[in-house]
């Protein structure tokens, strides 16, 4: 039955291939993990010296000699989990750049990394990283950028970085921290950036007040719900934050009176309402993004301390008006973008113009009219006017070619992408003749010309009945004149014919 001889060579010839491959498979298994480490320099002149697959025992038994040349240390398919003290405590390295990217590593015990005493920029992101304890850094206080982006830190401790005096750039974005501990970056007194993107943060509270040097700090992609007001009052240097993609509702922010701030970008929150006292001491602030947000109205005051302000962005918000008040005393701003919105009318509010406005953009809304050449008498400088995907009337297209037949100003009424608003047919009104506005605009120029002109007709009349009355004076003047010296010759020959009586 089973005496198929054919078959049985056949299962033989099978089973001793999967022998052999077996053989190969543990052979390969058994070439010693040192074997395939190893540390060699790069191409000449790259200063670039390179440790493949190296575990963390490795750096200090590698035959490599590290010298002056090899400035970046960079580590390929490395293995080193925990990262033990004096890991890189190699005699004579001049090591600058160490580039430790993807390596594996879970843990970094005390003083990992004493011996690097020329170590100015750590590579560490896409680790498995949990903690950075107190004295990690002891010994390398050259360091001026620290990369630590891409790992699982939690929660960052009191301390971690106490010893780097000359940190200016710490990146720890996309490392699941959040928590952040009183302390944590104490003794960063020269950090200059500080990058904690999209991590798990829900509160900041004190946490930054001792940086005093830091000039970014960007906190976009958190859970921060709340702000006290005063996390940053004390940061005096700083140029940029970056609040964007929180859950910030209610907000906020108070800033020392000598604060330098230029960029606050706050777009992606839940913010509603903008109190008056929202953006207190930020009289340097040149760009404020509070696009993509809850707005429905912006009050008057609400802006009114932003003295430097160049551009304000609220598109994606809930506006339903436009005034042009709102945004007046505000003397440097020249971009305003409120598209996206659901303003219904443009309303010309309060008597300062916008000086500086050079473009706005209010696409994407719900105008159906658009007092074009009210608009235009507020904004002195504008060139650039975005109106595309409102409801305007048809007609309005023509009216404002003809009206701006002879400047060089931009407007956009509808853009040609597919699916898009490009005018409502509405006809054109009859009380609105064909070059309405410009005749109302003419219009107080003529009234204000015949006023002057009732004032003088009015002036003249008064001098000429003025002059009337001196001549009836002086005609009453003669009339009385030349009576009374008529009486006065008779008196005088009375007195005359007296007065001979008398000698007589
Ligand atoms: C690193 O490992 C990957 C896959 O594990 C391999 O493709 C690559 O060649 C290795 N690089 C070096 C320099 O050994
Ligand atoms: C800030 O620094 C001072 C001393 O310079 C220190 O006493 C204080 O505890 C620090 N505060 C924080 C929150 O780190
Ligand atoms: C700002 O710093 C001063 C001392 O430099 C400190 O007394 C004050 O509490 C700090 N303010 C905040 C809000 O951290
Ligand atoms: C206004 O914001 C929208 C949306 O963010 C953007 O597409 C548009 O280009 C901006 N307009 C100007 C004039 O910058």
């Amino acid at each position: 039955m089973m005496g198929n001889p054919k078959m049985q060579k056949e299962i033989w010839t099978i089973l001793l291939l999967a022998a052999a491959v077996d053989v190969h498979i543990v052979a390969s298994i058994y070439v010693s993990p040192y074997d395939l480490m190893k540390c060699s320099y790069g191409e000449r002149g790259s200063l670039t010296a390179t440790c493949i697959n190296a575990t963390a025992g490795y750096f200090k038994s590698t035959p490599y000699r590290f010298d002056q040349l090899d400035e970046t240390l960079r580590c390929v398919n490395c293995s080193i989990k925990t990262m033990d003290t004096g890991t890189f405590d190699i005699s004579g390295n001049q090591i600058k750049n160490l580039d430790l990217t993807s390596s594996q590593i879970e843990l970094i015990k005390q003083k990992a990394f004493i011996g690097l005493i020329f170590l100015e920029n750590l590579y560490l992101p896409h680790n498995k990283i949990r903690s950075i304890y107190p004295g990690t850094f002891t010994g390398v206080k050259k360091i001026k950028h620290i990369d630590l982006s891409y790992n699982q830190i939690s929660i960052l401790s009191d301390d971690g970085f106490l010893e780097l005096l000359n940190l200016e750039k710490l990146n720890l974005e996309h490392s699941y921290i959040h928590t952040i501990s009183p302390r944590a970056f104490n003794g960063l007194v020269h950090l200059k950036q500080l990058y904690l993107k999209s991590n798990l943060i829900s509160e900041v509270k004190d946490a930054f007040s001792n940086l005093t040097s830091l000039e970014v700090l960007n906190l976009e992609d958190n859970q921060i719900v709340a702000l006290n007001s005063t996390e940053f009052y004390n940061l005096t240097a700083l140029l940029e934050l970056n609040l964007a993609n929180n859950k910030l509702k209610n907000l906020v922010i108070e800033f020392a009176p000598q604060s330098v701030l230029r960029n606050l970008f706050l777009q992606n929150n839940f913010i509603d309402i903008i109190a008056s006292n929202f953006l207190k001491g930020l009289h340097t602030l040149e760009s404020l993004d509070l696009s993509h947000n809850q707005i429905s109205e912006v009050n008057r005051k609400t802006l009114q301390n932003l003295y430097n302000l160049h551009k304000l962005n609220i598109s994606y918000n809930k506006l339903t008006k436009f005034q042009t008040g709102t945004f007046s005393g505000l003397p440097q701003m020249e971009l305003l973008n409120c598209s996206h919105n659901s303003i219904e009318e443009v309303e010309i509010t309060g008597v300062f113009s916008l000086h500086s406005l050079h473009a706005l953009d209010l696409s994407y809304n719900k105008l159906s009219d658009l007092d074009y050449v009210g608009l235009i008498s507020r904004l002195p400088r504008l060139s650039y006017l975005k109106l595309e995907n409102n409801v305007l009337p048809c007609y309005l297209e023509t009216e404002m070619d003809e009206y701006f037949a002879e400047d060089n100003f931009k407007y956009v009424l509808y853009d040609n992408s597919v699916g898009s608003m490009k005018c409502v047919d509405t006809p054109n009104k009859m009380s609105r003749p064909l070059i309405p506005d410009k005749f109302f605009e003419e219009k107080p120029v003529q009234t204000g010309a015949s006023g002057t002109e009732i004032t003088t007709f009015v002036l003249i009349s008064i001098v000429a009945v003025c002059i009337a009355f001196l001549f009836y004076l002086q005609y009453r003047t003669y009339q009385q004149l030349k009576y009374s010296s008529s009486q006065r010759t008779t008196s005088v020959v009375n007195l005359l014919s007296t007065d001979l009586e008398n000698r007589e």
